[in-house]
């Protein structure tokens, strides 16, 4: 298969249906196609980090990341989530790729498993975690956990840039490198009763994270 051009993936990823009724208590909202494509893109171009991959979306939500994996290459994916509504979004999403599964599952216990119990292993994990404000304080640091353990190669992640300290000297405490690869603007819709305004423009980092000793 051909891989698709950044701007072939994002209209690809354009067509894909969103959150039905987003629950704010999970934190859901979709990365945008425009965000979806260059963050996958990226990964690909230039780290070669998902085309034959085997890649994880955790916190997959409506598929948008897996299904982007898909779309550029990946040998096969999988998207995790604890919300079956949004799994159901999903499944209609990546139906027809034909390489993408989906596990209903709490991240939490994938960062807190045992390693003889938690043996998965992805090349590449992929995600836009719940940013982990008020009641989920601490949950995006528990997705990066989570996605360390798992990924061989790295992990591409999406974190509030007023949170770019923490995330940084979590990963040094872990052993592991970060680099900011982009500073983004995402513009969350006011799906949300609490927000006024029409929409709230969030300064986000595009981070990649990986171990320097499971890279050759
Ligand atoms: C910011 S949304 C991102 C959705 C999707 N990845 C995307 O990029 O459009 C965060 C997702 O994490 C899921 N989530 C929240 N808490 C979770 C948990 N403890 N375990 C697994 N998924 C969780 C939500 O249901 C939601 O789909």
């Amino acid at each position: 298969m051909s891989r698709l051009k950044l701007k072939a993936l994002e209209q690809r990823l354009q067509a894909l249906e969103a959150f039905e009724t987003p629950k704010v208590s999970l934190e859901q909202y979709a990365t945008s196609p425009h965000i979806a494509a260059r963050l996958l893109h990226t990964a690909q171009a230039c780290y070669g980090d998902v085309e034959g991959k085997v890649v994880a979306d955790l916190g997959c939500g409506c598929g948008v990341l897996a299904a982007g994996a898909s779309l550029l290459g990946a040998g096969a994916c999988v998207g995790f989530d604890v919300d079956r509504d949004a799994l159901r979004v999903a499944r209609a999403n990546v139906e027809e790729l034909g390489n993408v599964d989906l596990v209903e599952c709490d991240v939490r216990l994938l960062s807190a498993a045992d390693d003889d119990v938690l043996n998965w292993r992805f090349d590449t994990v992929v995600m836009n975690p719940p940013f982990g404000t008020k009641r989920n304080r601490g949950l995006d640091m528990e997705f990066l956990r989570a996605g360390l353990r798992l990924a061989t190669c790295a992990v591409y992640s999406l974190h509030k840039t007023s949170t770019r300290a923490h995330v940084l000297r979590k990963a040094a405490d872990w052993g592991a490198e970060a680099r900011v690869l982009a500073e983004l603007r995402f513009d969350l819709p006011a799906s949300y009763k609490f927000h006024k305004r029409q929409s709230v423009d969030v300064r986000v980092d595009f981070v990649r994270v990986w171990f320097p000793r499971k890279n050759k």
